[in-house]
């Protein structure tokens, strides 16, 4: 089938990685179904990678191999430059070179914009250009166009996702096979799922990352990626995904934004989500987020947050987009963060102590009389109220007889229960460092 032909749309590929290399050839693959939606083609002519022979052997004679990015950025011929090399530094001074250059921009770098999002998107309107970036948050699952377009008649409520698939395989493996969180990383590091250097996906950087981003467009305000409480799952124990599991829950790092009373919450920690729910059901290194608004109500988008080929299909349509818009004037585009920039506000975030959730206690303490009671009337004095308690026999070593206690409470404030949790450790039979998880129920 012939498709309609405005000029070609030429671009040149700053890094030429697993991403780089996948949208290259998929750009390729799908040519014909491309031009066809876009009205275009879409041409490599330039790519940019330090090892120029490495990157000479992956793509055609016709395309210029390049070892400096400053030079594919402001290239003559480059119309729009797709950034894939990620990291903060080179990447930013030349996605700004690119914007001052009047060159489209198209991004996955997901560190880069939470940091200095709210700096390049100012830049790139006032050039005129476009910075679209659906790959940097949940690679395939299209949740950036959906905030901006498909949703955006709504006043967004709250956004729960897994947003990271390493640390979701590491869990899924850590609930399935028993394993510690030190065998399940070696696990997912021997199958290709963990980086050499897996500290931000193990320590919750990198949804919080995604979730400044999402928070952004879903409650129109900055991008506030300094203000997100961030922990990670390197602290879970196989006794937790244990005892959550016969409470009916599953533990997921979850990143989370909610609009409330005095404000927007924004957080990543391990969560207790029901059994029975979407997102507990979301194994390995899927991803999914789930998003409320108050006219659609709850949605779920699931798919691949990582890998070559699913986070080319969102470079892919980025560019799609882009060339679309190629001839439309700068006040047609959609604004990047889904809110017109002079709507943006500061809206704050809430200290997380202000946080009002329910919450999974693991308390290791002696087994003797009044053990209970006594923590029983630390809760109470602080009106924090329980919804289940069970005990289970310590799998110690200890000389000394030791139970685990597993309580779980209903909604309290976290400054609340912070000092709930000190008073508790403070006794003398609570022999270890509580353990404190969240609960919390999207559906
Ligand atoms: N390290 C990320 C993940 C890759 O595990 O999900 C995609 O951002």
């Amino acid at each position: 089938m012939s498709a309609s032909r405005g000029r070609p749309i030429r671009l040149g590929l700053l890094g030429l990685g697993t991403v780089g290399l996948a949208a290259y050839d998929l750009l390729r693959r799908n040519q014909d179904e491309i031009t066809r939606r876009s009205g275009h083609a879409l041409q490599v002519v330039a790519v940019a990678r330090r090892d120029t022979q490495a990157a000479r052997r992956c793509v055609d004679d016709s395309v210029q191999v390049l070892a400096d990015g400053h030079a594919l950025v402001t290239h003559a011929e480059v119309d729009v430059v797709v950034e894939l090399m990620g990291g903060i530094d080179p990447a930013k001074q030349w996605v700004l070179a690119a914007i001052d250059a009047g060159k489209h921009v198209v991004t996955a770098n997901k560190a880069l914009l939470a940091l200095h999002g709210n700096e390049i998107f100012a830049r790139a309107r006032e050039r005129g250009v476009v910075v679209a970036f659906e790959a940097a948050v949940a690679g395939g699952i299209p949740i950036i166009k959906t905030l901006r377009e498909g949703l955006s008649a709504n006043r967004i409520q709250w956004v729960a996702g897994i947003i990271n698939g390493t640390t979701n395989f590491i869990l899924t493996q850590m609930r399935q096979k028993g394993l510690d969180f030190s065998s399940a990383l070696a696990q997912a590091q021997a199958l290709g799922y963990a980086e050499a250097d897996p500290t931000f996906d193990i320590e919750g950087v990198d949804a919080a990352h995604k979730i400044a981003l999402v928070s952004a467009m879903a409650f129109g305000v900055r991008v506030q990626f300094d203000r997100v409480h961030v922990e990670g799952i390197t602290q879970l124990q196989a006794a937790d995904m244990r005892y959550a599991e016969q409470l009916g829950y599953r533990i997921k790092l979850l990143g989370i934004t909610k609009r409330v009373d005095n404000g927007v919450e924004l957080r990543v920690h391990p969560t207790l989500l029901p059994q029975r729910s979407l997102l507990a059901s979301v194994e390995d290194a899927m991803n999914a987020v789930m998003v409320c608004g108050d006219a659609v109500g709850s949605t779920l988008y699931y798919g691949k947050g990582a890998g070559g080929d699913p986070t080319a299909s969102a470079v892919v349509a980025d560019v799609l987009d882009v060339a679309r818009l190629m001839d439309a004037d700068a006040v047609h585009h959609a604004p990047a963060l889904a809110f017109q920039p002079s709507a943006v506000d500061d809206g704050p975030v809430l200290p997380q102590d202000e946080v009002v959730t329910s919450y999974y206690l693991r308390l290791r303490v002696r087994d003797e009389a009044g053990v209970l009671a006594q923590l029983t009337a630390i809760l109470a004095q602080r009106h924090i109220s329980l919804d289940a308690v069970i005990q289970r026999e310590a799998q110690g070593d200890e000389a000394t007889p030791h139970t685990d206690l597993i309580v779980l409470t209903h909604a309290a404030r976290e400054g609340v229960m912070n000092q709930a949790i000190a008073a508790m450790q403070a006794l003398d039979v609570v022999v270890q460092p509580v353990v404190r998880l969240r609960r919390e129920v999207f559906a």
